[in-house]
């Protein structure tokens, strides 16, 4: 048969956002874990949609091992980036490492799509995805097409919505 077009993404955000969570629930359920724990350093995963197949470096959040990340952006063809509703506390820090992402040479003048998925939806306190998006300033990324997501990750909502929107991108 026709072999899928094959698409490298970066999962990043910070550490606890729930990027393995989200990566693990988009594989097919007999190739997903049950147990997910703390990335350390990076794991590449594969799942596909009805055209692509996509080949996702799941990146640590941890600090120790962000400055991993900037290593594979020349590689990276789109960019989905994990935020925890829930962590008022840390939201400036995702700002932070989101800024410095939308900085970064490798990463500024391409048309990079990005895919937020503002993520933890089911926690009583989390913000709606319209306030993350005013956090995180979302509106001054004029220069790359995004979309922002809520989700629950633990139950899969909101990942099929974000995963449509990727695939209608052309790479
Ligand atoms: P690092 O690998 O350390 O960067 O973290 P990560 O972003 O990959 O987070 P991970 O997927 O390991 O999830 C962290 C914790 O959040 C785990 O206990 C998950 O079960 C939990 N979690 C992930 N998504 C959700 C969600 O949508 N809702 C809730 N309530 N918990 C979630
Ligand atoms: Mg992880």
């Amino acid at each position: 048969g026709l072999k899928k077009k094959e698409v490298h993404v970066l999962c990043l955000g910070l550490d606890n956002s729930g990027k393995t969570t989200i990566i693990n629930k988009l594989k097919p359920s007999n190739a997903q874990t049950q147990d997910i724990v703390p990335t350390i350093g990076f794991n590449i995963e594969k799942f596909k949609t009805s055209s692509l197949s996509f080949t996702v470096f799941d990146m640590s959040g941890q600090g120790r091992y962000r400055n991993l990340w900037e290593h594979y952006y020349k590689e990276g063809q789109a960019i989905i980036f994990v935020i925890d509703s829930s962590d008022k506390l840390r939201m400036v820090v995702a700002k932070e490492e989101l800024d410095a992402l939308l900085n970064h040479p490798d990463i500024k003048h391409r048309r990079l799509p990005i895919l937020f998925f503002a993520n933890k939806m089911d926690l009583r306190d989390a913000m709606s995805s319209v306030k993350v998006s005013q956090l995180l300033s979302l509106e001054n990324i004029k220069d790359k097409p995004w979309h922002i997501c809520a989700s629950d990750a633990l139950k899969g909502e909101g990942l099929q919505e974000g995963v449509d929107w990727l695939q209608g991108i052309s790479y």
